[in-house]
């Protein structure tokens, strides 16, 4: 059999045209969502009297067969057949016979095409986003585990405030909500079905794309079908939404490798998720992390790709539009092993509490709290107080010892209005304790966030599994 567009062409393609031309070798990734759709097409077909009952019912077998042959690895996929959608029709008719040339009608590669992968988008949507709760759930348990161990908080990488482990995850846990989120209404904007499109114009032919929408689980068909077989938004928020994830994913990881240096030691990576060096035998290295920090790359890559193919397109199907699926099923790939396996990461780290807490008599961290002591308890404006808090700073460094350990005696040689009761406002638990606003990182408010996302978990999962 020849090429299913071949009428009007006199010669044959060359094999390099059909090399060059092809997108088989990659869109046979999409066979389910063909089969899938073809298989709510011709249901429709049927219902609008279109098919015959019996050229329904062998379209079904037939399209199951291929299914099964495709899984099974018998499939022949010929690259001369150009793409997924043309290899499951083709081998539909050698089994099935003529019936498998009436499924083509009042449909176009190009609205299948945009279901087809849209159909992907949609179940990976799904998929990424059940990923995601789990590792929200990680970070939410290590997070109720540490909401008193406490580490310093930093800026600009230098010790800043004192703050608890758990709240650090929990900003991690915010990170990754807000991305659920993007996901979430992303499936919802597109959850439109292309079918019924045909080439650009709709048909002539008494379709029911309500039918096909609802066949399909869309919740309905899309409005313009000149939009629909040129628009690849879909695409491209997914790979936006990747991106982000990616993002945040990238700078938990970057935490990961500091923490997990010699010089830091707050967390242990397990050994069943860190490598070795092949020269030097003491190593252990956190080379999970390093390459979810390195694949992030390639995730932003693939959405600048995808924008730029699309962006001098004129209405409506182009062919570079073929170049939208690569990159997506890669960014796709990326972010589910890579949600999958920090998710295994966070579960089997080990927090080294007695680090963290060390690290906290480094840097003066609550000579913010000696300030605002200044100010509330001795009525010091704050200017002043900031250079009294200078000084005391500059005596624990001549005295070698962190802030939090001067006397009280000692601090009211620089300032005799300071109380006894100031040591207890610079112990490193009190600072830390002290940030008790809404959103801060006092134990209390920490544990306050951990239930508000443990609760949103709850409903999500919920939803998810309905
Ligand atoms: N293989 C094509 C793609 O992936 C399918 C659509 C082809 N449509 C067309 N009119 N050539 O974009």
């Amino acid at each position: 059999m020849g090429k299913l567009w071949s009428g009007r062409f006199s010669e044959n393609a060359s094999s390099l045209l059909d090399e060059f031309n092809a997108s088989l070798n990659f869109d046979k990734k999409l066979y389910q969502y063909d089969i899938l759709g073809s298989m709510a097409h011709a249901k429709m077909l049927h219902q609008q009297g279109i098919l015959t009952t019996q050229e329904y019912e062998d379209i079904v077998k037939g399209l199951e067969q291929v299914r099964q042959e495709i899984e099974a690895g018998e499939f022949v996929f010929d690259i001369s057949d150009e793409d997924i959608h043309m290899a499951v029709e083709k081998r539909l008719t050698q089994i099935i016979g003529d019936a498998g040339k009436k499924l083509h009608t009042a449909r176009s590669r190009n609205d299948q095409v945009a279901l087809d992968f849209r159909l992907y988008v949609q179940a990976h949507n799904e998929m990424i986003r059940q990923l995601i709760l789990r590792l929200i759930d990680a970070l939410v348990s290590v997070a109720k585990e540490h909401s008193e161990t406490m580490l310093p908080g930093m800026t600009h990488l230098q010790h800043a405030q004192p703050i608890n482990f758990g709240y650090h995850m929990m900003a991690y846990a915010s990170m990754l909500k807000r991305d659920f989120e993007r996901f979430e209404s992303s499936f919802k904007r597109n959850n439109l079905s292309p079918i019924g499109c045909a080439a650009l114009a709709g048909t002539p032919h008494p379709i029911d794309r309500q039918l096909t929408a609802k066949t399909l689980g869309f919740d309905e068909p899309t409005l313009n079908c000149l939009d629909t077989v040129s628009d690849r938004d879909f695409a491209l928020e997914m790979l936006f939404n990747i991106a982000t994830m990616m993002m945040h994913i990238s700078r938990l990881s970057e935490e990961l490798i500091i923490w997990s240096s010699s010089e830091f030691g707050f967390v242990t990576l397990s050994d069943a998720y860190s490598t070795g060096s092949s020269i030097m035998p003491q190593k252990k290295n956190p080379d999970v992390p390093e390459l979810l920090r390195g694949k992030t790359g390639r995730t932003y890559g693939n959405l600048i790709s995808l924008l730029t193919v699309m962006k001098g397109l004129p209405l409506a199907y182009n062919k570079d539009m073929q170049e939208d699926k690569e990159g997506t099923f890669d960014s796709v790939e990326t972010a589910e092993i890579s949600l999958t396996i920090l998710t295994e990461v966070i579960k089997t780290m080990h927090v080294n509490k007695e680090r963290m807490e060390e690290a906290c008599m480094i840097g003066h961290l609550s000579a913010t709290d000696l300030a605002d002591y200044l100010v509330e308890k001795c009525g010091i404006p704050f200017r002043e107080a900031h250079f009294i808090t200078g000084r005391a700073v500059a005596l624990a460094e001549q005295k070698g010892c962190d802030l939090s350990e001067l006397s009280a005696e000692a601090l009211q040689g620089i300032d005799n209005r300071i109380g006894d009761d100031v040591t207890e406002y610079l112990s490193i638990r009190h600072s830390m304790n002290a940030r008790s606003s809404e959103g801060g990182t006092s134990t209390q408010r920490t544990v306050e966030q951990i239930e508000k996302v443990s609760e949103w978990l709850k409903e999500k999962e919920a939803t998810l599994e309905a």
